[in-house]
């Protein structure tokens, strides 16, 4: 960690909400073949803080969100998401955790096939149980207002623009209201004024449900209207962690590089 920040493990000072604890990772290491992908990754996050990872691409970023919900396995080190290692949890555990937990992968894949509104429904009766009619017509509709798509509701995606299907993926993480929030590069590929409304849904996410939520982003936008807390990347490690403003004034050169846009 540079200057910015040398708070000693266990005694980070973030803006958070409360000391609830909903993830942490210690001395994470993951590879591929002869590649070290994560060297020592530690993150603690707070429940109801925004987390921001910045970092260039195929640092590891994604590979870090995927070790959270037990897709990837760590080589070596700790992941424990509400007091639990996930790499120790059964399969009923982990699906258990990912009820719990929503990720909004890069890609944000729908299910082709199915209307929007059949996509956002799914996710409520299949992880939610939910089969009254009139409560998934409600929460459908509440949604699709939040991420101001109403229209769409009837519509295929291939109907949609990327950034439609961006919002409706994000819609169908949203509307079962997840305890941790995961957003891989939540805001890419959509223009400045719908990044912004998809930026701006995460803090009122953050603000009614107290959700907690690490965002993985190049938008320093979207870094700058959501986050509490920014870590750096760089190498299989955080470099650097503080405010978007303790960052943004870091006499570091590297650190400065993600900045320089923003002052
Ligand atoms: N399942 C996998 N098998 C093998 N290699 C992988 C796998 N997943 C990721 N990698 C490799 O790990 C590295 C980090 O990938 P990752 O997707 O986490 O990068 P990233 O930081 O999210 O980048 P970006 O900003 O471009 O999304 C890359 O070199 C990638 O090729
Ligand atoms: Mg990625």
């Amino acid at each position: 960690m540079d200057e910015v920040n040398q708070h000693k493990e266990g005694a980070e000072q973030p803006s958070a909400k409360t000391d609830e604890v909903m993830v942490k990772i210690e001395h994470l290491r993951k590879c591929f073949g002869s590649k070290e992908v994560l060297k020592d990754i530690n993150l603690t996050l707070h429940k109801g803080e925004n987390l921001i990872v910045l970092g260039r691409s195929g640092q590891g970023k994604s590979v870090t969100i995927q070790c959270i919900v037990g897709l990837l396995t760590p080589d070596k080190g700790s992941v424990k998401v509400f007091g639990q290692e996930v790499a120790e949890l059964s399969n009923d555990e982990l699906k258990e955790l990912r009820t719990r937990v929503g990720f909004l992968f890069q890609s944000g894949a729908l299910y082709d096939s199915m209307t929007v509104k059949e996509n956002l429904e799914f996710a409520l009766t299949r992880v939610l149980k939910i089969k009254d009619q009139q409560e998934l017509d409600q929460r459908v509709k509440e949604v699709l207002e939040g991420i101001g798509l109403p229209e769409a509701i009837d519509k295929m995606p291939s109907d949609l623009s990327g950034g439609m299907r961006k919002r409706v993926g994000l819609a169908r993480t949203l509307i079962v209201k997840p305890e941790i929030m995961l957003y891989d590069e939540p805001t890419t590929g959509l223009d400045p004024i719908t990044s912004r409304e998809i930026s701006e849904l995460i803090l009122k996410m953050q603000k009614k449900y107290k959700t907690s939520s690490i965002i993985i982003t190049h938008d320093m936008e979207c870094a700058r209207i959501t986050g509490d807390r920014v870590l750096i990347m760089n190498d299989g490690e955080y470099i650097a962690q503080g405010t978007f403003e303790e960052l943004q004034h870091s006499e570091d050169e590297f650190v400065k590089s993600f900045f320089l846009d923003t002052l």
